[in-house]
């Protein structure tokens, strides 16, 4: 087995406008938007935590401080929850400050991806580290990021989430080339950004979810701009390739898109059918809507 070091931090990007939310998203940010009694940013704190990380770096701007005082103390709130004896509240307010260590970086202005991963740099230090984006939720048994640090774990290097998408879609999504195939474990040779159909080098789309080695995030640092204006994250870790070998894992399990607003409606609709107490009440609702 190759030497690796244990993944202690997940940089989260979270310093987006939140563009295709508004007006929900002009004072609230759009990863607090709850799914079941949770906001988003918390689903991929605790899918952090699961894959053994201790430390969140959540990439922030300005205007969205309410996203670190979700994971603050609430001194308050918390002695009137436990003046009126509302222990199970009180016990959920205490959970969420006291799941990880958080960081938070501030990402100047929106120039994309990488150029939030590579604001995490000095907080990351010279070490492997998860990168979580928000906006999917993993659904399944074993969360998708556990799954990467799992195979960073045998592999030492980079290690990219993929699916399968239909070849019309791959144009939305980073997609990956790839040589050798060990069952579910690609090497990548090559990643190119939003590929026209015709282009796409594969049906294997890059997902938000990975981890990342110093060498990537020294090339962040480096690079310019690229497709769109903007700094991608898949160019930097496309100038790795060659000098150190890159991997993709065909993850089990799912990403539930709460990017979109119909992907966010999907999948609180989903959630709330498979949850045991809110199920009962969604399908009462759903049974009173025609067509
Ligand atoms: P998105 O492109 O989905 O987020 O980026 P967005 O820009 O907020 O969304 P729209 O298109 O305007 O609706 C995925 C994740 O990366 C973060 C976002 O906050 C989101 O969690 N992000 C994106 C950054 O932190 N900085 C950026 O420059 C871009």
């Amino acid at each position: 087995m190759r030497r690796h070091m244990q993944v202690r931090h997940c940089v989260i990007p979270a310093a987006g406008l939140g563009t295709r939310f508004l007006p929900a998203t002009k004072a609230l940010p759009k990863e607090l938007l709850p799914v079941l009694d949770r906001p988003v940013l918390q689903w991929g704190v605790e899918e952090a935590v699961a894959a053994g990380v201790d430390t969140m770096v959540v990439v922030t701007s300005r205007g969205k401080e309410l996203l670190a005082a979700h994971f603050d103390a609430a001194p308050e709130l918390e002695r009137t929850l436990e003046a009126r004896g509302k222990l199970d509240s009180l016990e959920a307010v205490r959970r969420a400050t006291r799941l990880a260590s958080f960081a938070y970086v501030y990402q100047p202005e929106p120039l994309g991806l990488g150029d939030a991963v590579r604001c995490a740099a000095a907080v990351v230090g010279d070490r492997p580290f998860g990168c979580l984006l928000p906006d999917d939720l993993s659904w399944g048994s074993k969360p998708v990021l556990a799954q990467l640090v799992d195979a960073h774990r045998e592999l030492a290097t980079p290690i990219l989430a993929l699916t399968r998408v239909p070849r019309e879609r791959i144009s939305r999504f980073g997609c990956a080339m790839v040589a050798e195939s060990r069952g579910r474990l690609h090497r990548v040779t090559a990643v190119v950004e939003k590929p026209a159909p015709e282009d796409a080098p594969s049906d294997l789309a890059i997902m938000g979810r990975y981890v990342l080695t110093p060498a990537v995030m020294e090339a962040l640092v480096a690079i310019g701009p690229g497709a769109g204006g903007e700094i991608q994250l898949t160019d930097g870790i496309g100038a790795v390739i060659g000098s150190t070998a890159v991997w993709g894992l065909e993850f089990e399990g799912e990403l539930l898109d709460v990017g979109t607003l119909e992907g966010w409606l999907q999948t609180l609709v989903r959630a709330a059918a498979e949850h045991p107490g809110y199920g009962p009440a969604l399908r009462r609702a759903m049974a009173g809507v025609s067509g």
